[in-house]
């Protein structure tokens, strides 16, 4: 049993759920019991175990991130954020680099939804601004976006902003310069998370739950340092407790 305080914390602990099939998935679910965290559910899991792992999620009384990276024609997003949204989850994602056009479309395929299901709750829409696998060497010479990293997440987020988006998902490095270019309601959502001591695995600019937390962040996304841990609800509980400071 965990008290209140932690069980809000452990809301804004999102775990990936980076496994190939629901069965594996679901392994995972069974030993974290009582922990109430965020649960993500991105392209690997999805494409396997479809709409149906995302309900099974819902029932369990889990929050559920669909981390989907959606960019398309704004049409095409809309219908896609239509479905999204009568899944039932509490937030989703799509590229900044699709433009406000396709961002506002998304936002007005969630109101379509919800327009015609008064039972659905709004999901928090959420932009994904420069991956954090692109460096600038890559931006800059391959993609043809100028300037730093840092310049390009923030002019993203603030596009993003613009469109009536919830929220970026960027490096905890960044979440409080899009705090002070977005406003403080404005999330983020902030992967590349390493509790103290533990392996970085091929997470390059890692910070620690405490840190992130501190540093602006509102959701951390945590994957191998739980789901490789030898008991991941041990492992869950100590980051929460790192959350708190
Ligand atoms: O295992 P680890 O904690 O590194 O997992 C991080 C999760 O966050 C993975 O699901 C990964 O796809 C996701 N992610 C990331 N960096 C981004 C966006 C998403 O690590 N920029």
């Amino acid at each position: 049993m965990i008290h209140a305080q932690t069980s809000r914390m452990a809301q804004r602990l999102m775990v990936a759920l980076d496994y190939p099939d629901e069965q594996a998935a679901r392994r995972l679910i069974g030993k974290l019991e009582g922990i109430p965290c965020y649960m993500k559910v991105g392209m690997q899991l999805f494409y396997q175990a479809g709409p149906q792992f995302v309900r099974e999620l819902k029932s369990l009384g889990y929050s559920v991130f669909l981390d989907l990276k959606m960019h398309d024609i704004p049409n095409t997003v809309k219908g896609g954020a239509s479905s999204i949204a009568k899944l039932g989850v509490d937030m989703f994602n799509v590229h900044a680099a699709g433009g406000s056009a396709m961002m506002q479309a998304a936002v007005q395929g969630v109101e379509e939804a919800l327009a015609n299901d008064a039972s659905l709750s709004r999901p928090l829409v959420i932009a994904v601004t420069q991956l954090t696998s692109t460096d600038a060497a890559t931006m800059n010479g391959e993609i043809g976006i100028p300037g730093s990293v840092e310049d390009a997440v923030v002019r993203y987020a603030k596009l993003a902003a613009g469109a009536g988006l919830d929220g970026v998902v960027a490096s905890p490095l960044e979440a409080a310069g899009i705090k002070d270019a977005c406003g403080k309601d404005f999330r983020t959502v902030t992967p590349g998370i390493r509790p103290a001591g533990s392996a970085a695995d091929d997470q390059s600019r890692t910070r620690t739950p405490g840190e992130a937390i501190s540093g602006g962040s509102d959701y951390i996304v945590v994957g191998r340092p739980i789901t490789a841990a030898s008991d991941p609800k041990e492992a869950a509980i100590r980051i929460i407790e790192e959350m708190m400071g």
